[in-house]
């Protein structure tokens, strides 16, 4: 049985924020999920969370993941520490099990090395061992102390003398534990350190006191190690993150134009052949065919896009697009938009909560709320669905092949029928039948001179 301990109780005060770190987003998802993610690619049957400081909003925010937690008390005259930390999920620990402790903050650890980790720690039957990695700037992190190529210990970057400062093998916060040694020692942990902290790390020189078998598990990406401490390195990490991705969907036959510039977040799907184009943003469940030609300027949250469309410089949230389409630039396609094929959504068209029928067209500076257009239908430059009368919104209907002239207003509910023709300027307010001409505006009055008599 393998249980992984979590441990993201501690202030991250580095952070600077009001949002516990470890909900702070990367690429889209949240610090801890990665871990948990990680945890269950790893082979980790059995989740253990320990939480402090906000433990409300973390479990708010984790609602329908799957884990244990155990709350760790948090304050003032509170112990403190990794060590202290763990402690606290001891009733979860079996004897027989191997146990793997992870930092809620090192995000990009991967259920892979972390299976090949709990290998490594099994088959050289070891009492504890630590995934490590060099690195070129290693400060701030752990270091491990070795002699003769043997772990003898971790020293805290705040504890480190001048000497262990230079050492470049880092604790990756990350362990694997017998079960019933790991008891043991939790007992035996103090906070004797410049920190007065218990730190897990002590741990560590305990098994190697005690005689008991250390093994150190030196991975070479290391990125996977890194933790978030501070905004900066928050940043670092989603450059690494971001380009990971990006990399993925240029092998799969997608361009980017500039990957540095391009965020995609990781369950996003995308048909070969399609070009992005930079500061485009693909976000949730968006699933987009094959070419396509989207950005640059482009925000796609949680929709499906079909092929052969082209979107500029607009924003789309949870909505659907088939093909041949021209969006933007500058549209907005609010939610449940349901939008055919060969339609051209123009610049400073709102749409919301709209289905729309192919070869339809709304060019230029409209609100389409809450409407359903057939095909062929023409909805002319500065056209508002008059969908809310203060209490209640209602429907626009515009049947196939109807043309709305500009500026005209269509106060809901209505219906404009097959074929109807509404003049630019009209305020309609009742429903027009096919093929007829609405007119709903006052006629024009031409006064001779009065125009040049106007200062007067
Ligand atoms: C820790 C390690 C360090 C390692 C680094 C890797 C110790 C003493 N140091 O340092 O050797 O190189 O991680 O990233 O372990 N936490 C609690 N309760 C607490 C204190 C911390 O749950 O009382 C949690 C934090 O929320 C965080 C994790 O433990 O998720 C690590 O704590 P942090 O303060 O970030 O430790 P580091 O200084 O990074
Ligand atoms: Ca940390």
């Amino acid at each position: 049985m393998n249980i992984g301990i979590i441990l993201a109780a501690g202030e991250g005060t580095r952070m600077k924020s009001k949002t516990p770190k470890v909900l702070h987003k990367l690429v889209g998802k949240k610090i801890i999920q990665y871990v948990l993610d990680a945890c269950d690619r790893g082979n980790i049957n059995k989740k253990v969370l320990i939480l402090g400081h906000g433990k409300e909003m973390i479990l708010e925010n984790l609602k329908k993941e799957k884990f244990d937690w155990k709350e760790q008390p948090v304050g003032k005259e509170k112990p403190y520490g990794t060590g202290y930390a763990v402690m606290q999920a001891v009733d979860f620990i079996e004897d027989n099990s191997t146990v793997v402790i992870l930092n809620g903050d090192v995000p990009l650890i991967e259920g892979d090395t972390l299976k090949k980790f709990i290998e490594f720690h099994k088959k050289n039957k070891n009492t504890a061992s630590v995934l490590t990695a060099d690195i070129d700037n290693p400060f701030g992190y752990g270091r491990i102390i070795r002699e003769n190529n043997q772990i003898k210990g971790i020293v805290e970057e705040k504890d480190a003398s001048k000497e262990e400062k230079t050492i470049q093998e880092i604790n990756s916060g990350i362990y694997c534990f017998n079960g019933k040694e790991l008891k043991d020692i939790l007992g035996e942990l103090d906070n004797d350190n410049s920190q007065n902290e218990y730190y897990i790390t002590d741990g560590i020189k305990k098994v190697v006191e005690k005689g008991q078998k250390v093994g150190g598990y030196k991975i070479s990406d290391i990125v996977q190690i890194k933790g978030v401490n501070n905004r900066i390195q928050l940043s670092e990490l989603v450059k690494e993150e971001k380009l990971r991705i990006n990399k993925k969907h240029m092998l799969n036959g997608v361009t980017l134009i500039d990957p540095n510039n391009t965020y995609i977040e990781k369950d996003v799907k995308i048909g070969i052949d399609t070009v992005i184009y930079p500061n485009t943003f693909l976000e949730g469940k968006t699933v987009i065919g094959e070419d396509n030609i989207i950005g640059p300027g482009t925000r796609i949250q949680s929709s499906k896009i079909g092929r052969n469309n082209e979107i500029e410089n607009s924003k789309i949230i949870k909505s659907t697009l088939k093909d041949y389409n021209k969006i933007g630039p500058y549209a907005y396609i609010r939610p449940k938009c349901k939008i055919g094929s060969y339609v051209k959504i123009g610049d400073f068209v709102e749409i919301k909560n709209t289905s729309i029928g192919d070869n339809s067209k709304a060019s230029h500076l409209a609100y389409l709320g809450d409407g359903e257009i057939g095909e062929n239908v023409n909805v002319g430059c500065g056209v508002i669905f008059v969908n809310y009368d203060g209490k209640k919104k209602s429907k626009t209907i515009i049947k196939d092949g109807a043309f709305v002239g500009s500026n005209s207003n269509l106060v809901a509910p209505i219906t404009i029928n097959e074929g109807a023709y509404i003049a630019c300027g009209s305020t309609i307010t009742e429903e027009v039948e096919e093929n007829a001409l609405a007119i709903g505006r006052a006629r024009q009055v031409t006064k001779i001179n009065k125009g040049k008599d106007r200062y007067k």
